[in-house]
């Protein structure tokens, strides 16, 4: 089905079961552990063993020599996997480095190694006797010492490097109010729960494996490629996954490791990344340093937007986009934004949940509040005098929807905005000083071509098959929303079936498309599986599907009766045409926080968090609401903790574990609110939804640091705002 018109009415219209606050199906599996996560499949392959990952211990250079004798003579060891022993490699399109290393070396703790014993002790044990001689090279690990050789990078999924609309430069120069600063974003990483693993097993030239990712599409065709093997030999499961956050977009080195490991050893391997290994072994978000220059009218009205932002990755990567938004969020006759790139030694940059506009905003959203500061004026008034309703650089071009405006002033009365002082410093509660900060949210809508078929029983169950995957975002509850409003049964007649590569092929979990995305490819194919019941029962074509019957005329039917002589199978893909080239379409929200700096100890206490959001029809605002209050949670935790400390002498992440990286526990948040404005957006599908998952983080650290400003009269331009800072 080709989708390329505003949708109308449709049954999903109806917002019986699609809308409703709708526990997770797949819920009471996961509590009662009997959904199993990739590791945990002892079931899926008789004989498993276990492999253990070594990790390069130097950043750049060669491996000088390698000596196996120890370890494969150590009790259990089945197989050691090198490059050496490996066959030919093709790199993947999605990974910049290889991820089996050797002899050349790109990061630190790229894989050079994989063990694989009867046990995982034995492996581990094992490993530990791999003796690898490195002659080591020198490396650029230090971005703010690298910008000076950063280069404009070729274009991201679409995103060109630069952008120039007007005179920048002189409109700036003109401006009676400017605004000139530099803020800097570290490293982060994604710290899922659930670290990479993978079991893989071979039946002759087929390769299975049960892992743990994201994208199951585009990971087969890397794999098939890496290997250099059809991708028809090739399947991937990964029906549950303990969070991915873009960490799993991609094949990492689990995946091949398990592969190879498994052809070596002629058994199933099971491979995890211990977490120790993953930050640095893995990808992550990488650091910016960032310029915004904001010049307005002594009324506030911006007359030049300028944006620039560097950061580094390994030969061959990409930038992070954290100009991306700045091109879209306010008005402005004259802007520039511009992204550099400076190639580090440090392991691979890459997506990580909101990639691009979540640091971008970090700096941006702190800005306007410094440019509001300058003008004397209220935030919110700031933004909202700069409110556009078209791409200010495509003029155009609409938005779809934009309501930023309205979350805002939503948000500012539930909040009670109106309390907060807006001289910095002078708000106590007893020992604590008390500030309030808030920042516009903003990410794009995005829509992917998305397949499903659907299984109509006897018994009127409807089942669904996708290889959609569920990063712990609610796909399998939407998307048995969704079937059940187009066939007219109960949720407790669908099954989701999911992230397996046997089924067509979804837009995968990524980017904040999937929700969307996949519903409206079950949409498309419960459509046909319409067609053919009313076809079979010989029912006018506008029979109505409700309580698990169809109606036509005075006609009553069963549904399962349709599936009486055998089962009804409907299979089709949503497929875009150019209606988001003609709207620009996005999600828009607005956060509020309010924090307690300790007046002695300079502790910083989130007190109350509030975000409004409007992104379209909200699928399941239980599960959408989860969505945001997980998002704010890792927005506080990029304001006030998160950072991966860089050895700039050796190239590593310091902190490589749960110990030294931290994130925030449940007594670092307090209560937090979520609205989500009244919308259904046409033009994105069927389904009128957007994403929501990746907005919610979008704004949330500039809400912090401004509330922090608020309340102390401290402005931290660096994140992560810790005490060190400000006192
Ligand atoms: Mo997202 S960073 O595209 O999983």
């Amino acid at each position: 089905m080709k989708f390329d018109t505003p949708a109308t009415t449709n049954p999903i219209d109806q917002m019986k079961i699609v809308g409703k606050p709708t526990n997770r199906i797949e819920g009471p599996l996961k509590t009662t552990g009997t959904a199993h996560y990739a590791y945990e499949r002892h079931d899926v392959a008789a004989n498993q063993a276990y492999g253990y990952v070594v990790g390069s211990a130097i950043a750049k250079g060669r491996i000088a020599s390698m000596n196996l004798d120890e370890a494969k003579a150590a009790p259990g060891v089945i197989a050691i996997v090198t490059a050496d022993n490996a066959g030919k490699l093709a790199k993947g399109d999605f990974n910049t480095a290889k991820l089996l290393g050797g002899p050349t070396i790109e990061h630190y703790h790229q894989a050079v190694a994989l063990v694989v014993a009867d046990s995982f002790e034995q492996a581990r044990a094992a490993a530990s006797l791999v003796r690898v001689e490195y002659a080591r090279e020198k490396g650029a690990y230090d971005l703010a010492a690298a910008i000076d050789t950063a280069v404009k990078p070729k274009a991201v999924f679409g995103t060109e490097p630069d952008t120039s609309v007007g005179d920048f430069a002189a409109a700036f120069a003109a401006a009676p109010v400017q605004l000139d600063a530099r803020y800097t974003t570290p490293d982060h990483s994604h710290a899922m729960m659930e670290p990479h693993a993978t079991i893989a097993a071979w039946e002759g030239d087929k390769l299975t494996v049960w892992t743990s990712n994201q994208m199951i599409a585009w990971s087969v065709g890397d794999m098939a490629k890496t290997l250099g093997m059809p991708k028809e030999n090739i399947r991937f499961d990964s029906p549950y996954i303990g969070g991915g956050f873009g960490g799993k977009l991609f094949n990492r080195a689990d995946v091949l490791l398990a592969a190879l490991g498994a052809k070596a050893a002629k058994r199933p391997v099971k491979v995890a990344l211990p977490r120790p290994l993953m930050i640095n072994n893995t990808t992550h978000r990488p650091a910016t340093i960032q310029r915004i220059r904001l010049g307005a009218t002594a009324d506030g009205k911006l007359t030049a937007v300028g944006h620039e932002s560097w950061s580094g990755d390994l030969p061959g990567g990409g930038p992070e986009t954290a100009v991306a938004q700045t091109r879209l969020l306010y008005a402005g006759e004259n802007r520039m934004t511009a992204m550099r790139l400076a190639v580090l030694d440090l392991p691979e940059g890459n997506a990580m949940r909101a990639p691009g506009e979540a640091p971008g905003l970090m700096a941006l959203e702190i800005a306007v509040d410094e440019l509001a500061e300058k003008l004397g004026m209220d935030p919110i008034a700031l933004r909202v005098l700069n409110d556009t309703q078209v791409d200010p650089e495509k003029p155009s071009r609409p938005f779809s929807q934009r309501q930023l405006n309205k979350c805002m002033q939503t948000g500012a009365e539930k909040f009670g905005w109106a309390k907060r002082n807006p001289k910095p410093g002078v708000t106590r509660d007893g020992r604590w000083l008390v500030g309030m900060g808030m920042a516009a949210a903003f990410r794009n809508n995005i829509n992917g071509p998305s397949a499903a078929r659907v299984r109509l029983a006897k018994s009127g169950v409807v089942t669904v098959e996708t290889d959609m995957t569920d990063i712990g975002t609610g796909s399998y509850t939407i998307i048995a929303q969704t079937a059940a409003e187009m066939m007219g049964v109960p949720l407790d007649k669908v099954v989701v079936k999911l992230g397996d590569s046997a089924f067509p092929v979804s837009a995968g979990s990524g980017g904040q498309w999937g929700a969307n995305s996949s519903t409206a490819g079950v949409y498309a194919a419960c459509v046909k599986l319409r067609e053919a019941v009313v076809a079979k029962l010989g029912l006018a074509s506008d029979a109505v599907f409700a309580d698990s019957k169809v109606k036509a005329g005075r006609r009553s039917v069963a549904l399962g009766d349709a599936a009486a002589d055998g089962e009804l199978v409907a299979e089709d893909n949503m497929e875009y045409g150019d209606l988001a080239e003609k709207f620009q379409q996005s999600t828009f929200g607005a956060h509020f926080v309010e924090v307690g700096v300790d007046a002695m100890t300079g502790e910083i206490r989130v007190r109350r968090m509030l975000a409004v959001c409007a992104a379209g029809r909200i699928l399941n605002p239980k599960a959408a609401r989860s969505q945001v209050i997980g998002a704010m949670t890792m927005g506080a935790g990029a304001a006030l903790m998160e950072e991966l400390a860089v050895d700039k002498r050796f190239g590593f992440f310091v902190n490589h574990d749960l110990a030294g990286y931290e994130v925030p526990v449940h007594a670092d948040i307090p209560h937090q609110d979520v609205i989500f404005l009244d919308e259904a957006d046409p033009t994105t599908s069927p389904m009128k939804a957007k994403g929501v998952g990746e907005l919610g983080i979008c704004g949330v650290a500039a809400a912090v640091a401004n509330a922090v400003y608020n309340a102390t009269g401290a402005r931290v331009r660096n994140y992560p705002i810790t005490l060190d800072k400000f006192i």
